[in-house]
């Protein structure tokens, strides 16, 4: 066992969390994790190159992230960061018009550097009939200068009441889950692609996920994180670009360009797991989350 438990209380409490998300026998041969004696040498995350931050044995795949294609995806409207500099609520405005009617919303939203124009520009941004029907907007909660990203779907109703992300019941569970690795929130940034709560909870539609992919991408940007951590299908497809389930997605580690230029500048591990949500439902998943955030575990500084 690692040194890290101080007292049997606190390896009986270790263990405990590890029962009350699902894990009821050995997953592997070997120890893993937190249990193993000696902890396997995976390359340490570097600064310099996020290419660096995968490990070894995983397969790497590089593409760039691009929204999937929805057959009513019309061209999209371009946003120059020198005019949204100049007068921010042009920006809003143009992307209103490219947004209405459900149509993409795309743009270079370059001019907006810090976290806080993010968010001034979400709220500024009348594009979205989701926003008519929220009651806040759920931009982000943890630590903007964390190493590890999570990125859920859409706030639900406890949500959209207090204006942060996963504070319902599947925020309790990946709370739980955070925890079953050592980390909490301080660890992690979390957000999601929509940051308004569809009625009803439902899915977002492709046209929604379209129209706020640019401020979910700048919000990457902004943030550059080592790792994204792609909570359930709906944010696994969009960051991965692809249709194939999160079943098969995840687990395999995905190495994605996030850069507006598409010039491999802004390359970032994007590692699908279940979602929270989904883990309620389905309990007996819970052991698949758990290799997961085993492999998250290893980004944590
Ligand atoms: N589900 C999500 O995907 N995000 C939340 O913030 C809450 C529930």
């Amino acid at each position: 066992m690692t040194a890290s438990y101080q007292s049997k209380d606190e390896l009986l409490s270790a263990l405990k969390w590890q029962a009350d998300i699902g894990i009821d026998c050995a997953l592997s041969d070997t120890a893993i994790g937190l249990y193993a004696a000696e902890t396997p040498k995976i390359p340490t995350p570097s600064a310099a190159s996020n290419s660096a931050h995968l490990p070894q044995n995983r397969p790497l795949i590089t593409s760039q992230a691009t929204p999937p294609k929805t057959p009513s995806a019309t061209p999209h409207a371009t946003f120059q960061a020198t005019e949204y500099a100049e007068n921010p609520a042009s920006i809003s405005d143009s992307l209103d018009r490219g947004g209405s009617g459900g149509q993409e919303g795309s743009g270079d939203l370059s001019a907006l550097t810090t976290l806080e124009d993010l968010k001034s520009a979400l709220q500024a941004f009348d594009g979205c009939a989701l926003k008519k029907t929220a009651s806040n907007l759920v931009f982000a909660d943890g630590n903007p200068a964390a190493d590890i990203m999570l990125i859920g779907e859409a706030p639900g109703r406890d949500e959209d009441r207090m204006g942060l992300p996963f504070v319902g019941g599947a925020g309790q569970l990946l709370d739980k889950m955070l925890k079953s690795i050592g980390m909490d929130r301080q660890n992690v940034y979390i957000t999601n692609i929509l940051p308004w709560r569809p009625p009803g909870n439902r899915t977002p539609s492709p046209e929604e996920t379209q129209l706020l992919w640019p401020f979910l991408r700048r919000h990457i940007q902004l943030t550059a994180p080592k790792i994204i951590f792609a909570l359930g299908g709906s944010s696994a497809k969009l960051l991965l670009n692809t249709q194939t389930g999160i079943l098969k997605l995840r687990g395999q580690m995905q190495e994605i360009d996030f850069s507006d230029a598409g010039d491999g500048s802004l390359l970032i591990p994007v590692l699908p797991s279940l979602h929270p949500a989904y883990l309620l439902r389905a309990p007996n998943m819970k052991k698949q989350a758990f290799l997961d955030l085993l492999q998250l575990q290893k980004y944590n500084k």
